[in-house]
C-alpha cells in the first residue's frame, strides 16, 4: 500500500472510493452528502455505511482520540479489502488535524491489513494500492503539509517493523529455531542503515560462563545463538540495550507444561522478536541513539540430558540459582543475556519478555507490565506511550515478595515460594541480576499478555500482535524530541 498526501481538493483527486470519517452524530457536515439515505440504510454515525451510488464508504468516529483514528483506518481497510478497489481518497474533518492524526490513521490501515497465510491454501487478495488524502478540505484548518508527511512516514516504518515482529512471532517452531533467528538476524543487518550483527554460539556461551542459558537449552537438539545487533548512527546521544526472551520454544522442559499451556508457546521468542523489529524501526526512522538488541535465543526441551528441578546454576555473575522449576527458563536466559548487556555500560537497558502467565492473570491480555528499581522510569514511560496504542500497566516491587524468591541452599531460587504476585517476583528474580549502577536505568517489560493473543482484537489480528514494537519506539521517538 503507498500513502500519500496530495494538496489537491478531494474532488480533483481520482480514486474508486471515497472514505469519510464522520466524528459527530447529527451527520450535517458539508462533507457528509448522503445523509438522505443514511436512514434508509440503518447508519446513525455508529460503525460504518457504505453507499455504492456515491461510491464512498463513511467510518463513525466516537472521538478524534488517536486509537480511534488507528482503530477507523483498520475498520476502513477491512470493508475495503473485499471490494474491487485499487484507489481510496480520504475526506475527512479530523479537527486540528495534526502529524499525529494523519500518523494514526495511517497506522490503523498498515497494521489492519495485516495477513499471516503462509500456510493457508487460499490467500485472500486485497487489491487496494493506493491511500490519498487531500489536504484542502481540513475545515479550513492550515495544515502542516510538512509534518504531515513526517507522520505518513513515520507510521509505515512503525506499521512494519511491528508486523515485521508478528511474521517471526507467527512462524511455527519447527522452521524458527535459533538458528533461523540469527538468520533473520544478519539479513536484517544488512538490509538497514548502519545496523550491524554479531552471532554467537555455545562455544562462547561455554567461554562466557552462561550457565543458566546453556542449561534451559541442554535437552534441545537445536544449538542456541546469543544474537547481538546494533544500530549506531553518527552522533548518537546515547546508549539504550533492549534484551529479548527469545525461547523459539518452551514446553516448560521437565516441569511439562499442560498439552493446553504449551499450544501458543512458539510465541515465547517475542520479546527477542520485538527487539528485531525495534531494531529495523529505529534505523529507518534515524533515529539519534545507539541501540542495541541482544538476545537469548534456545527452545526449553525434555530429554535425558535436561537441566531440572533441584539443580543449582552458577550464572555468568556469579550469582547461584537453585531450580525449582523449569518453566521459568525465560529469567535463567535473561539473567545472563541483562549480564552480558551491562558489560557494553547502558543508558538505558530494557528487556522484553513473555515471562509470566501471572501476568496475564494480574492485568489482563492486553496489557503489558512494567517493572524495574525505578518508580519513575516506569510511569513516565506509563505515560509517555499511552498515544502509542499498546497498553501498559506500572506494577511495584516490595519487600514482602522479595522474601519469596530466597533459596536455602543458593543466592536465589528461580521460582518463588508463592503463586501470588509471580509478574512481580520474576522482575524481582531479574533485579538479581542488574548491577547496583544499573539499577535505576533498567526496566523489564511483560509483554506475555499481548505478544500472542488467539482472538482478534482492536486493529490486531488473532495470533500476534508485535507487542513492544510500537510502545517502544514512541518512547523512542520522544526521547529523540526531547534531546533536540
Ligand atoms: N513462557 C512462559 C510464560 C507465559 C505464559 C507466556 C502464558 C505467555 C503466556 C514462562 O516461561 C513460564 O512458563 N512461566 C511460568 C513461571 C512459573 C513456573 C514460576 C508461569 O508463568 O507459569
Ligand atoms: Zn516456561
Ligand atoms: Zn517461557
Amino acid at each position: 500500500m503507498v500513502f500519500e498526501i496530495l494538496a489537491k481538493p478531494i474532488d480533483k483527486i481520482k480514486a474508486d472510493l471515497t472514505v469519510v470519517f464522520v466524528v459527530d452524530k447529527n451527520l450535517k457536515h458539508k462533507f457528509i452528502k448522503d445523509a438522505k439515505i443514511f436512514k434508509f440504510l440503518g447508519f446513525d454515525g455508529v460503525g460504518s455505511c457504505l453507499v455504492q451510488e456515491s461510491k464512498t464508504l463513511y467510518i463513525g468516529l466516537k472521538t478524534l482520540e488517536y486509537e480511534q483514528l488507528r482503530l477507523a483506518g483498520a475498520k476502513a481497510y477491512e470493508i475495503i479489502k473485499n471490494l474491487d478497489v485499487k484507489n481510496v481518497k480520504l475526506n475527512s474533518y479530523l479537527a486540528g488535524c495534526d502529524k499525529m492524526s494523519f500518523q494514526s490513521i495511517v497506522e490503523g490501515f498498515a497494521l489492519g491489513s495485516y495477513e499471516f497465510n503462509r500456510y493457508k491454501e487460499k490467500k485472500e487478495s486485497c487489491k487496494l494500492k493506493n491511500v490519498t488524502f487531500s489536504t484542502d478540505e481540513f475545515d479550513g484548518k492550515e495544515i502542516d503539509l510538512q509534518k504531515a508527511q513526517i507522520g505518513l512516514n513515520n507510521a509505515q516504518i512503525i506499521a512494519n517493523a511491528t508486523n515485521f515482529t508478528k511474521d517471526i512471532v507467527n512462524e511455527i517452531p519447527e522452521i524458527y529455531t535459533p538458528l533461523k533467528m540469527a538468520q533473520d538476524a544478519q539479513n536484517l543487518a544488512k538490509e538497514l542503515k548502519n545496523v550491524t550483527c554479531k552471532v554467537y554460539d555455545e562455544k562462547f556461551l561455554q567461554k562466557e560462563k552462561m550457565n543458566a542459558f546453556l542449561a534451559v537449552n541442554r535437552a534441545s537438539c537445536h544449538p542456541p545463538r546469543l544474537i547481538h545487533l546494533i544500530y549506531k548512527p553518527k552522533n548518537a546521544k546515547k546508549r539504550i540495550i533492549f534484551v529479548g526472551k527469545g525461547l523459539t520454544y518452551d514446553s516448560g522442559g521437565l516441569s511439562l507444561k499442560p498439552a493446553d499451556y504449551m499450544c501458543t508457546m512458539k510465541a515465547d521468542k517475542s520479546g527477542a522478536a520485538a527487539a528485531l523489529g525495534i531494531i529495523k524501526g529505529v534505523s529507518e526512522m534515524e533515529l539519534p541513539f545507539e541501540i542495541h538488541a541482544i538476545l537469548g535465543a534456545t527452545e526449553n526441551m525434555i530429554g535425558g540430558n535436561a537441566y531440572k528441578p533441584d539443580d543449582v546454576l552458577i550464572s555468568r555473575s556469579g550469582v547461584s540459582i537453585e531450580i525449582k522449576n523449569t518453566d521459568a527458563e525465560g529469567r535463567l536466559v535473561l539473567a545472563d543475556c541483562l549480564s552480558y548487556a551491562q558489560d557494553f555500560k547502558p543508558d538505558l537497558l530494557i528487556d522484553m519478555a513473555t515471562l509470566t502467565g501471572a501476568c496475564v492473570v494480574g492485568v489482563g491480555e492486553y496489557t503489558s507490565g512494567l517493572m524495574g528499581v525505578n518508580d519513575e522510569l516506569k510511569e513516565e514511560f506509563h505515560k509517555c506511550v499511552k498515544i502509542s496504542g499498546e497498553l501498559t500497566t506500572p506494577l511495584y516491587f516490595n519487600e514482602h515478595l522479595k522474601e519469596l524468591i530466597k533459596s536455602p541452599i543458593a543466592d536465589v531460587s528461580n521460582a518463588a515460594s508463592s503463586r501470588y504476585g509471580g509478574a512481580i517476583t520474576a522482575g524481582l528474580f531479574l533485579e538479581k541480576f542488574i548491577k547496583d549502577e544499573y539499577k535505576d536505568k533498567w526496566m523489564h517489560q511483560d509483554i506475555a499478555g499481548p505478544a500472542f493473543v488467539q482472538k482478534a482484537w482492536g486493529y490486531n489480528q488473532a495470533g500476534a500482535s508485535g507487542a513492544g514494537v510500537r510502545m517502544n519506539l514512541y518512547y523512542l521517538n520522544a526521547l529523540a524530541k526531547e534531546m533536540k
